[in-house]
């Protein structure tokens, strides 16, 4: 007898829109484009060294940082998809400056928005490292029919009414929640289907490794130095000194936290005052999919990452992200040593 034996995400997708009543599918739609442009981004990751499309393509993106040439793929790969999708008014990516509304009457009639971070870890494209997407999404405020207004992309995190990544690594993988427990997909690139791996993850409640990038270890203050020297001193019965692990790309060191357990954290530093990550579509996105998981999530002020109401679209925000007891560690050390 035939005994089925994988969940792919579409037919997941699909059981779990039971778990919302007056559901239409039009999420789920939305996560099956998603799902869809992050395998045509995955193949081109994988080619990423054979062919052209691997170097910066010498234009600077809003962030003031170089774009590779990957970026602009993926981020017109993701943009296309969700035009099509007719479930979404509009989009904020890390690339442009400005929101992109899709003024087509299907897009216009679309209930969501989406914040994307089409490409997350570019500097590590060009050396075979992990790289990543980080996407969010919102029921727009604005009324469904017209052009989708900057508003809907202001809301705080708590609004989000999904969430997730796909991360390109040893395999691809998309992990994502809708608020209700988090689930992680593995790509099985004989199938070219995302099938269920990671049922329901929880982040262990205490973690053993510290993910930071120590080379700013002068710039950071006093209570965030503090706590890596704590991280680093012998002690048995604390299982110290942690292990410390940064790969630069925030989908892959919060993937690898995610499943093992640690922290995360990018602080304020001179060059950046409020940390480098963006809140609408870095912060935000994997705030939700930490909580989702039993993790806690916060700022610098020790607020909690979902609470903050962004002002600004590109919006920065110092990150502390991971398992629960060590980020109340650090909340210690950080209000002991208020400057
Ligand atoms: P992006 O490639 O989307 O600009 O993001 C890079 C981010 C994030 O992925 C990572 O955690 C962080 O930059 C690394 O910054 P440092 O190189 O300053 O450590
Ligand atoms: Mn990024
Ligand atoms: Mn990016």
């Amino acid at each position: 007898m035939f005994r089925k034996t994988v969940d792919t995400l579409n037919e997941f997708i699909i059981e779990r829109q039971a778990d919302f009543p007056y559901a239409k599918g039009e999420l789920s739609r939305l996560l099956t484009h998603i799902a869809l442009a992050a395998k045509v981004v995955n193949r081109e990751v994988n080619r990423a060294g054979l062919v052209d499309i691997l170097g910066a393509t010498g234009d600077v993106n809003v962030q003031g940082e170089n774009v590779q040439k990957l970026d602009d793929f993926a981020n017109a790969k993701f943009a296309l998809a969700l035009k099509g999708s007719s479930e979404c008014c509009g989009i904020v990516t890390e690339e442009s400056d400005e929101i992109i509304k899709f003024d087509t009457d299907m897009a216009k009639d679309g209930k969501y928005i989406v914040c994307i971070d089409p490409l997350d870890g570019s500097s590590n494209i060009d050396v075979n490292v992990s790289i990543g997407t980080i996407f969010s999404i919102y029921r727009r405020i604005s009324k469904r029919g017209h052009i989708a207004q900057i508003e809907d992309f202001l809301q705080e995190g708590t609004k989000q009414v999904a969430a997730g990544y796909i991360i390109y690594g040893s395999s691809t993988m998309m992990v994502y929640t809708t608020g209700r427990g988090i689930n992680g997909f593995t790509l099985d690139p004989s199938i070219g289907e995302f099938c269920l791996s990671h049922r329901n993850i929880q982040i262990p409640l205490n973690g053993y490794i510290i993910s930071v990038n120590e080379g700013n270890y002068k710039q950071f203050c006093p209570g965030v130095r503090k706590y890596i020297d704590y991280c680093k001193e012998i002690d048995e019965e604390t299982n110290r000194p942690y292990t410390a692990r940064y790969i630069g790309s925030l989908v892959a060191d919060f993937h690898r936290n995610l499943l093992k357990g640690g922290i995360f954290m990018y602080p304020p530093t001179k060059k950046h005052t409020q940390g480098k990550l963006r809140i609408v579509y870095e912060a935000n996105p994997v705030a939700f999919l930490v909580e989702q998981a039993g993790g806690v999530a916060v700022d610098h002020d020790g607020r909690r990452i979902l609470d903050i109401k962004p002002d600004d679209l590109h919006q920065r925000v110092p990150l502390y992200i991971g398992s629960r007891n060590m980020v109340e560690t650090l909340l210690e050390f950080l209000e002991k040593n208020e400057e």
